[in-house]
């Protein structure tokens, strides 16, 4: 994939600055994306992968960027997008004079670009990276951070739930609706709280035994099934996708029984076209980018010294963002995928075109 976008503008990267980051004496070899800051500083998270190669570490880092600016966007944060990956085996390399040198790069760009946690960095990770450079989100409590991110996220999501179930079933709540949810993990547990607590039933599986005893004590009406394939062909309203991408694929979506799907996973979508095989099949999809920003709102929170109840305040508007995609999808034609990335264009437009405002 290519930076720089084309004369014809077929190419989709099209990003503001990519960063290369080399040290050495530790072995850090970093790339920092950012995509846009129309809205504000860049904020996303730190990959630290075992890359097969450079061209797939920037490939990674140049998606993930251009991801992140939407959702930031969309979670009404002023804040733009970006990421950044460390190409590596964390298992091998991680050292604190790595991280302080990657921390060292971050500063350089003088808050163009915050980072926070991602596959392979830790909140620990994010405080001493924090030794080198002020902008560091997802930071431990005890240095003002934010603490875990799931709590919003599930949050968030459940938001997103509800505003599927007015545009579906007219009303606002899961009471009396029956929901899937494929991974009971830090998203997936507190899901399944908020939603008994609406007052839907919850059918759940997961591969790893200790999250299904998990349920078994602290939610004993939870029916657990054997698999996620038994999981969507049961009969379910609603299918929430919170354990790893592309839950939904041109298998799972022509055998799934459920009218709306909202979780937690990051890019549930399998490929390009699968949102309009949705549509097809009549099951309204709330883009998974929209409805799981809770955790970024509650990371991004930290910026203005960290306030749980405002951060939650942000994460229930999911609600209305959600709402606001449904309809314009409606008005538009297009899937609710396409009318997310719409919305979240035409902010970063209206909003980045302010600062042709000259202010002296
Ligand atoms: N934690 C956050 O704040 C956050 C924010 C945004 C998006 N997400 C996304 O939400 C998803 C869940 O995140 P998490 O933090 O809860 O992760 P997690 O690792 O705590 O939970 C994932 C759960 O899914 C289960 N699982 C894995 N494969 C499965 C399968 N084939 N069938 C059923 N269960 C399976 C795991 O055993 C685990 O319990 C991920 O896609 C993540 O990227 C998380």
């Amino acid at each position: 994939m290519g930076v720089f976008v084309s004369s014809d503008g077929t190419d989709a990267a099209g990003h503001e600055q990519v960063v290369f980051c080399q040290d050495r004496h530790t072995g850090l070899k970093a790339i920092i994306g950012i995509y846009s800051t129309a809205l504000g500083p860049a904020l996303g998270g730190t990959r630290f992968y075992p890359y097969e190669s450079e061209e797939a570490a920037l490939t990674d880092v140049l998606n993930l960027s251009r991801g992140m600016a939407y959702k930031n966007a969309l979670a009404g944060l002023d804040l733009g997008g970006g990421k950044a990956v460390i190409w590596g085996d964390p298992g091998q390399v991680k050292s604190e004079a790595l991280l302080r040198a990657y921390g060292r790069f971050v500063e350089s760009l003088n808050g163009r670009y915050y980072t926070a946690c991602d596959v392979g960095t830790y909140v620990p990770d994010m405080d001493v990276i924090a030794r080198e450079t002020r902008y560091v989100t997802g930071r431990s409590l005890e240095h003002g951070g934010a603490g875990d991110s799931s709590i919003l996220t599930a949050w968030g999501v459940f938001q997103g739930m509800r505003a599927a179930a007015e545009h579906t079933w007219g009303s606002p709540t899961l009471a009396g609706r029956r929901v899937g949810v494929a991974g009971l993990g830090k998203v997936g547990k507190y899901l399944a709280g908020h939603l008994i607590e609406d007052g839907a039933s919850v059918v759940a599986t997961d591969v790893n035994e200790a999250a299904l005893e998990w349920a078994r004590t602290t939610y004993p009406q939870i029916d657990l099934v054997a698999d996620t394939q038994t999981l969507i062909t049961s009969d379910i309203d609603v299918y929430a996708p919170c354990a790893l991408g592309g839950a939904l694929d041109d298998d799972t979506v022509p055998a799934l029984r459920a009218k709306v799907v909202t979780g937690g996973a990051n890019n549930q979508l399998a490929h390009p076209g699968i949102e309009k095989l949705l549509e097809e099949r009549g099951i309204l999809y709330t883009p998974d980018y929209v409805v799981n920003a809770g955790g970024v709102i509650q990371v991004a929170d930290e910026i203005e010294g960290f306030n749980f109840e405002r951060a939650k305040l942000r994460a229930t508007r999911i609600f209305d963002t959600t709402g606001q995609i449904l309809r314009l999808a409606d008005d538009e034609g297009v899937p609710p995928a396409v009318a997310a990335d719409r919305l979240a264009e035409r902010r970063m437009a209206e909003v980045g075109r302010l600062r042709s405002i000259f202010l002296g």
